[in-house]
């Protein structure tokens, strides 16, 4: 990846118009906003187009987990939502995963728009012996997915900070998006692998999702500017 880390902001709130008042706030402060299951149930695919609308790139995280068919389905009816960027669980295999893959190529062979796939790896909630059936720690279990991501040609894949150095060494194609993202003092509410914006910049992390030490703040937009500048002067 040669661009610059980017900043997403995870808008999930109760009702589609506080999300799309939050994003207003943040219009031109960040490039990203994530649209997901909460706010899609809430407010579909007009949620996509407004925020698109506003100029947001648009990563739609709904964590796709089905037979490969029906995923492959649903990344088409999200590419013509405007996604730019969509989650699907590694853990739903080759044949799923490859299955989309393919869906997002033929798009972008037909020239239109395709979002990037990014495979959920292990969700940045889950502390050791807490995933059913896993008996690997975390950020094992989280490294051979991301091997797995690669093989199967997905563009990223999510995970913790705490991994991406070990991930990025592995397989230096996969661009890292990393949530449980906790500047320092901040709560670390259900989260369980967490990191401060600095350290996973350092880490080599390509996309900070920050949802709640953003949209639960007083001030939104400062809180949103903080970490943008913690971000570039560690980059700097
Ligand atoms: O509020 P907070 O910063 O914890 O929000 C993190 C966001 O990232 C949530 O929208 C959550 O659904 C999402 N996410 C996550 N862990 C993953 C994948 C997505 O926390 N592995």
């Amino acid at each position: 990846m040669t661009t610059a880390p980017q900043l997403v902001v995870a808008l999930d709130l109760p009702e589609k118009d506080a999300a799309l008042n939050m994003a207003a706030r943040l219009r031109g402060v960040v490039p990203w906003v994530k649209a997901g299951m909460e706010l899609f149930t809430l407010g579909g695919p007009s949620v996509l187009a407004a925020l698109k609308d506003m100029g947001f790139h648009v990563f739609l995280d709904m964590k796709f987990y089905d037979i490969p068919n029906t995923v492959a389905q649903a990344v088409r009816a999200a590419a013509r939502g405007g996604a730019d960027l969509i989650t699907l669980h590694t853990q739903g295999g080759r044949r799923m995963c490859e299955a989309a893959r393919e869906a997002a190529d033929s798009l972008r062979n037909a020239g239109q728009s395709a979002p990037l796939l990014f495979g959920v790896t292990v969700l940045t909630s889950f502390g050791p012996g807490e995933m059913p059936g896993i008996s690997a720690a975390p950020s094992a279990f989280a490294l051979e997915l991301a091997r797995d991501a690669a093989r199967w040609g997905l563009d990223g894949i999510v995970c913790s900070a705490q991994e991406v150095a070990d991930i990025k060494a592995a397989a230096p194609s996969l661009s890292c998006l990393c949530p449980g993202i906790r500047p320092e003092g901040s709560a670390q509410d259900d989260q369980r692998r967490v990191m401060t914006p600095a350290r996973a910049i350092r880490a080599g992390a390509d996309y900070l999702v920050v949802g709640r030490p953003i949209t639960r703040t007083d001030d939104p937009t400062e809180a949103a500017r903080r970490i943008l500048s913690e971000m570039h002067i560690e980059k700097a």
